[in-house]
């Protein structure tokens, strides 16, 4: 999703500018731009496409020479994605890039219009730049910008830029946005990954201040009163950018399950450690999440429930949001997000927080909004995902799950301790067998790459597979793909069943095996085409395309059949040429609601 950085320094602004683009591409746009001042022109160059063009250009245009610039990533909301839509916009003086979205442009573009403002894009980002111009006439800076505050709504971060001002300034209101400080160099970015390279040190700012740039300095002020932050550390690494021989980054990740996994898995044999993952203190939990996230929650509402004798909901984070809750004194709200930084899944947390109702947060990302926020957090240590299709930080969010129930199952004294950690220590292992396997994938995705229309069905926790199966499949491969409740086809959706259409069966449990077999014999006399997946000790499918994976248990059981429909996915993907790593449309960190 949209893409923030800005650089005031003595480095050259354009090589800071596209370095942190670059490290910004990972969260999914269409458009990126290029905002360049020497405090008397400003040169703006945007492209439509990859950042890669944008350099092109840059290069095209010459040498400016700047002292500093704002850069940006789109991904398009209000407005398709062209050139003239793309970032930086600039109205009269005000030079600005804007991730969020602004719920009141379409009043203050008239409002704007009424001034005489002519707009060139359809964004509510110009028509922030026009508000902010139009306030600049009557006051000065910081009082603008205060009045620019409290005329929006929604959500927002903007790097701004002043004609014959040699300041950057940012505001920012559920959108994220830091301030990386180096030494007489300071950054304004979305992502920490934009600036790591440069400086560890930064600051959040707050929707109740403003951050204004200089060469050598910077200020932060709260209602005009210069404030003190306290600057905090990163311990990121920054984004890994080889792709250690694999073709796609989303390959990679998944070849790298095996080690994430172990790394997780040793963290918390160590008991003290465990209590971490302890759950017995609640008796409901809400699951809040999105997308791959919100199905991983899916498969640990199964573990929890079963093992940890829990009642488990889950929900869509946009929707629970706006839904009646039914807390109880012993309620806990479980955030899952790789990013830490998803709108919605935020919203849910300070919704939550409000209320008065404990907060835990399993994320991948440590320098993150949920990562701070949340009352208890689990980080799944899984690097940095750069493919937008999550992989392996989803593997972990299911381990941290089945390790949940695990660990408060043996404090309930459901279950033994010694045998269960046996499971998961043995996880890695056979995790690697399962993805020697890329012959089987390949053979399984060239049945499927010409398809229009496929299924995924399967019972119980099996469903909650096929949904992130059926996901990965569309994400990368736009393959249209629908994961449904094997029971539940026959009640309408069958009628969608044609000849030849592929239905894949996802069979790990022994007591519902023979009920998803009936459902797919029901598709198949309709002329669908079944594809087993399952695991060695229930296969006796002998005249079936199949994916057997080996046997562990139930609680474990998911962390290796996922992998294999990730691979499976990464395949048809590849046979159909797509682009795997940054499918069309999609975005890594979804932070506008
Ligand atoms: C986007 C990504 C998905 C991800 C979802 C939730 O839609 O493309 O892969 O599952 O957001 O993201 P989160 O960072 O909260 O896990």
């Amino acid at each position: 999703m949209c893409g923030i950085i800005a650089y005031i320094g003595n480095r050259k602004t354009t090589d800071v500018l596209l370095k942190g683009l670059y490290a910004l591409e990972y969260r999914g746009y269409d458009s990126a731009g290029v905002a360049l001042s020497d405090s008397q022109t400003t040169k703006i160059i945007r492209s439509v496409g990859r950042v890669s063009e944008l350099e092109e250009k840059i290069k095209k245009e010459g040498n400016f020479s700047s002292m500093y610039g704002i850069a940006h990533t789109r991904w398009a909301t209000n407005g398709e994605a062209n050139l003239q839509n793309a970032h930086p916009h600039k109205v009269g003086q005000v030079t600005l890039v804007h991730n969020g979205i602004i719920e009141n442009a379409d009043i203050l573009r008239k409002n704007l219009e009424g001034c005489g403002y002519i707009f060139q894009s359809n964004t509510d980002s110009e028509v922030a730049a026009a508000l902010l111009d139009s306030l600049l006439r009557e006051s000065d800076t910081l009082t603008a910008l205060t009045k620019m505050k409290e005329e929006l709504t929604g959500s927002y971060a903007f790097a701004i830029m002043i004609e014959n001002d040699s300041n950057l300034y940012a505001i920012r209101k559920d959108s994220p946005l830091l301030i990386g400080v180096g030494d007489k160099e300071f950054f304004l970015a979305s992502d920490i990954t934009a600036i790591i390279e440069y400086t560890n040190q930064y600051f959040l700012l707050e929707p109740t201040e403003i951050a204004v740039l200089a060469k050598e300095e910077y200020k932060v002020y709260e209602e005009k009163q210069i404030i003190t932050k306290e600057l905090l550390t990163s311990e990121s690494s920054g984004i890994d950018q080889q792709k250690n021989g694999y073709d796609h980054y989303m390959l990679k990740e998944i070849m790298e399950e095996p080690k994430v996994l172990k790394n997780l898995i040793d963290r918390y044999q160590d008991q003290e450690k465990q209590q971490e993952l302890d759950l017995s203190n609640y008796q409901k939990i809400d699951i809040v999440a999105c997308g791959s996230a919100m199905y991983a929650g899916m498969i640990g509402q199964s573990l929890i429930e079963k093992y940890a004798d829990i009642q488990v909901n889950v929900f869509s984070a946009s929707e629970y949001r706006y839904k009646k809750k039914f807390y109880d004194c012993n309620t806990l709200i479980m955030l899952i997000s790789q990013s830490g930084e998803t709108a919605d899944t935020i919203a849910a947390m300070r919704e939550a927080k409000k209320d008065g109702i404990e907060t835990l947060g399993i994320v991948n990302n440590p320098d993150s909004t949920i990562a701070r926020e949340c009352d208890r957090i689990i980080l799944t240590e899984a690097g940095v995902e750069i493919a937008v299709a999550t992989t392996k930080a989803y593997i972990l969010q299911v381990c941290v799950l089945a390790l949940m129930s695990y660990v408060t199952a043996t404090k309930k004294n459901l279950f033994d301790l010694r045998a269960g950690m046996d499971d998961f220590i043995k996880i890695p292992s056979l995790l690697e067998n399962v993805l020697e396997n890329q012959d089987e994938y390949k053979r399984i995705a060239a049945q499927l790459q010409d398809k229009e229309s496929c299924f995924y069905i399967g019972r119980g926790i099996d469903y909650a597979i096929c949904l992130e199966g059926s996901l990965k499949l569309k994400e990368v491969s736009y393959i249209h793909s629908e994961a449904y409740q094997a029971g539940e086809l026959k009640h309408g959706t069958i009628s969608l069943v044609e000849q030849d259409m592929p239905i894949l069966c996802v069979i790990t449990e022994k007591e519902l095996k023979e009920k998803s077999i009936s459902n797919l014999k029901e598709t198949e006399a309709r002329g669908a085409k079944g594809i087993i997946i399952t695991t060695t000790k229930l296969d006796d499918f002998n005249n079936y395309l199949k994916i057997v994976v080996p046997t562990t248990t139930e609680l474990t059981q998911s962390i290796l059949v996922v992998p294999a429909l990730q691979l499976l996915s990464y395949y048809v993907a590849l046979n159909r040429g797509c682009d795997i790593d940054k499918p069309k449309n999609l975005a890594k960190s979804v932070t506008v609601e």
